[in-house]
């Protein structure tokens, strides 16, 4: 029998410092700071962002993650290449060829060129880089605040279904299981699939949440397990494999995911093994969310599967696994040293898997129509 009720060493006291940022501008320095994702929970390192190349390493090697952060770090990242403009260069054409190299830090994740795209659309109407240094860190900012805002409301519309699973259980514990870290270090604040669960713990709601270990890099374990004690929220770290035996046990009453890119249609790119989620929540009658900024939708896409470029990391990151030992983090290898090993960073979990969306605006279902009912702009070009 399961005896996670009884496993609640993971609680730890609520933090006194909530809400805290993935990233900020340090006051002193003026320099753009954000969390070292690599090393938490083990090492609480900050990365300091001076240069473009500060910025595309930290993407590329994710000491910055999630969608989310990954689009508000670009956007910084603009305004970092024009801080850093030599003299006696053609200013637009350097401008444009490094925002043509942040963009292409990481593949998946659809914030990434929205950010740059959005803050390249206010700088470049003005000519004097003066004044396109202001603009920039000024729309940074100004997507920053409104990640946080999206990521708030998110939490605002996905409690209400933790609240109506509640009541129908008479306030029961609910299960929610969730895949990766789609939490406040993968946006700014909040997250977005943990937004309804730190709702619904503020709220007094009994929750308990399955914590999907995520190989290869082991965001669930790492990341989403130290926010989610940080808060005081109960939780277990399960492998990634166990979701679908937890499922036919009924021990799952919901998933909650986020996403890196999702069609208009209604596809979802994910962390790799969220298809896998899908599938089994679907054979087991069980609602499978997704939780989503606007700016995660690529308005451009009608098909997931075909269309979304699926990110291929080293294939070290399978071959050794990091963690802590004595105080210091070691990594070690965990296959023969003469095998091949493949890196699959996300999957595609089709619309027809999906119960539906949690946006800013509302919650709908995975479906161009009900998409286009919340966000009625995004489509004012016939498809
Ligand atoms: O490779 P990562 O860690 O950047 O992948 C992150 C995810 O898959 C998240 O679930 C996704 O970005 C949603 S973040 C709110």
């Amino acid at each position: 029998m399961h005896d996670f009720e009884k496993s609640k060493t993971s609680v730890c006291p609520k933090r006194s410092i909530w809400p805290k940022r993935s990233i900020w501008i340090d006051k002193n320095t003026q320099t753009v700071k954000v969390i070292d994702q690599r090393y938490l929970p083990h090492k609480y390192i900050i990365y300091e962002l001076k240069t473009l190349k500060d910025v595309i390493n930290a993407i590329k090697q994710m000491v910055v993650r999630g969608a989310p952060l990954i689009g508000v770090t670009a956007a910084y990242g603009v305004s970092i290449i024009l801080q850093n403009t030599p003299s006696g260069v053609d200013e637009t054409a350097c401008l444009l060829e490094e925002c043509e190299l942040l963009k292409n830090a990481r593949p998946t994740a659809i914030n990434l060129v929205y950010a740059v795209d959005r803050v390249l659309e206010k700088i470049l109407v003005e000519n004097d880089l003066n004044i396109r240094k202001s603009v920039a860190l000024t729309e940074a900012d100004n997507l920053a605040e409104e990640e946080v805002e999206n990521c708030r409301k998110i939490g605002e519309h996905g409690v209400a279904l933790i609240k109506e699973l509640s009541d129908k259980k008479n306030g029961e514990q609910i299960n929610i299981l969730t895949h990766c870290n789609a939490g406040w270090l993968a946006c700014v604040e909040y997250g977005t699939a943990t937004a309804p669960i730190y709702k619904a713990h503020d709220l007094g709601i009994n929750i308990h949440i399955w914590v999907d270990e995520t190989r290869p890099l082991n965001q669930g374990a790492r990341l989403t397990a130290w926010e989610l004690g940080e808060y005081g929220i109960n939780h277990t770290v399960i492998t990634d494999n166990c979701g679908g035996h937890l499922m036919q046990h009924g021990l799952v009453d919901m998933v909650i995911v986020g996403t890196d890119r999702s069609t208009y249609t209604g596809d979802v790119a994910n962390k790799i093994g969220t298809y896998l989620k899908a599938l089994a929540a679907k054979d087991n009658n069980i609602p499978f969310w997704v939780a989503l900024p606007s700016s995660t939708f690529d308005w451009d896409l009608d098909s997931g599967v075909d269309q979304i470029n699926i990110e291929e990391r080293n294939s070290d990151e399978v071959r050794f696994i990091s963690g802590e030992l004595d105080g210091s983090i070691q990594k070690v290898s965990i296959m023969p040293a003469t095998s091949r090993a493949a890196n699959y960073a996300f999957d595609v979990t089709p619309a027809r898997l999906v119960s539906g969306f949690i946006t800013e605006r509302g919650i709908c279902k995975a479906s161009e129509v009900a998409i286009k009912q919340l966000f009625p702009e995004k489509f004012v070009l016939d498809r």
